[in-house]
């Protein structure tokens, strides 16, 4: 199969497409390169049915490169992933996350490509009435960011119905693993690792008891590659573990990983941030044989693992 993959440098995306390859697919990788990075390519470079593609997904030539390779299948996960620069600047957010969305969606018309894949967010949900949020959960945008994601999720229903591209929208809720920046918001995990391998101290915000849900990035990619076949057309899933796990909880694991200290320092809690969050992976289980088998233990284990290597 030939996949072309948005986002392809970034955390998630480049983890992607070392899958993609070792199960033997073609793979183009778009990026930017804005907050991604080619060293998480390194790998992918040396087979010779890898290509990157150094390109904003709003420019019209992505829908020349979709003409000339004729991707199969689409998994989309560029995006502008911050959800406080989307309320600092939502028409940027707006210009990648929506206009972005579109001209992905037009390459695959153009390419005559079979299916979408995309990446959307817990963000959609706001804060749920119910905690694990169920896939069928109502929307509630409470931040550009979150608007957009959900801007994308209609666009995609909306060029099935125009043009008959399938698509696949998965839900992600905290992804964590090898190669998540430690300058990101998203990435909790990773900014505790890198701050307890390099003993700088760290900070929970709040008394340590606001939830997340964290879900393995090897985990979440064989998501995306399981949505890559004819397995969950027209659906939206969960992709998480239903479990919460607290701040204070996962600084205690993330301590344990790295054999540090296990003494956060406490700042005031951030306005707007949610008190807890988990979702219903269920649906996908039954929808596309999905679950997450990475325990949170072993997946810090290996996050940390990876750190190392990269200060080594
Ligand atoms: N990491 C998480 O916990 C999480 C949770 C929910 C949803 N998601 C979604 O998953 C996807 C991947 O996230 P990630 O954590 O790997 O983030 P990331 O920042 O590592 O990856 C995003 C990639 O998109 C690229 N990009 C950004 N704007 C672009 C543009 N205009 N044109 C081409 N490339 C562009 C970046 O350079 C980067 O490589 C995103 O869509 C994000 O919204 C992530």
């Amino acid at each position: 199969m030939r996949v072309l993959v948005t986002g392809g440098a970034g955390f998630i995306g480049s983890n992607l497409v070392d899958r993609l390859l070792a199960d033997g697919h073609d793979v183009v990788a778009v990026d930017d390169l804005s907050s991604g990075n080619g060293d998480n390519l390194a790998r992918a470079a040396e087979s010779d049915r890898f290509a990157l593609r150094v390109l904003d997904i709003c420019d019209p030539a992505l829908a020349d490169l979709a003409t000339e390779v004729r991707p199969e299948v689409i998994c989309h996960l560029a995006a502008q992933i911050s959800v406080r620069r989307s309320v600092a600047d939502p028409m940027r957010d707006a210009r990648v996350n929506v206009e972005g969305t579109a001209s992905v969606l037009m390459a695959a018309h153009r390419g005559g490509t079979r299916k979408v894949v995309f990446a959307s967010s817990v963000a959609v949900y706001g804060r749920p009435a119910t905690i694990p949020v169920p896939a069928d959960a109502p929307a509630d945008p409470r931040s550009p960011y979150a608007a957009s994601k959900l801007s994308g999720e209609t666009y995609l229903a909306t060029f099935r119905a125009l043009h008959g591209i399938e698509y696949t929208t998965l839900v992600l809720s905290n992804v964590y693993g090898p190669r998540q920046s430690p300058d990101g918001e998203a990435g909790v995990v990773a900014i505790f690792t890198d701050a307890m391998i390099g003993g700088t101290p760290t900070v929970v915000y709040g008394d340590g008891t606001q939830t997340r849900d964290y879900v393995y990035v090897d985990d979440v990619v064989e998501g995306f590659v399981r949505a890559c076949g004819s397995r969950g057309d027209g659906r939206r899933f969960n992709l998480g573990t239903g479990i919460q796990t607290t701040d204070r909880r996962l600084h205690s694991l993330v301590a344990d990983a790295a054999g540090s200290p296990d003494k956060p320092g406490f700042a005031q809690p951030r306005m707007g941030d949610l008190p807890a969050m988990a979702v219903d992976p269920v649906p996908a289980v039954e929808g596309l044989g999905w679950e997450p088998r990475t325990d949170l233990a072993t997946g810090l284990k290996q996050t940390v693992e990876w750190a190392r290597s990269r200060r080594r």
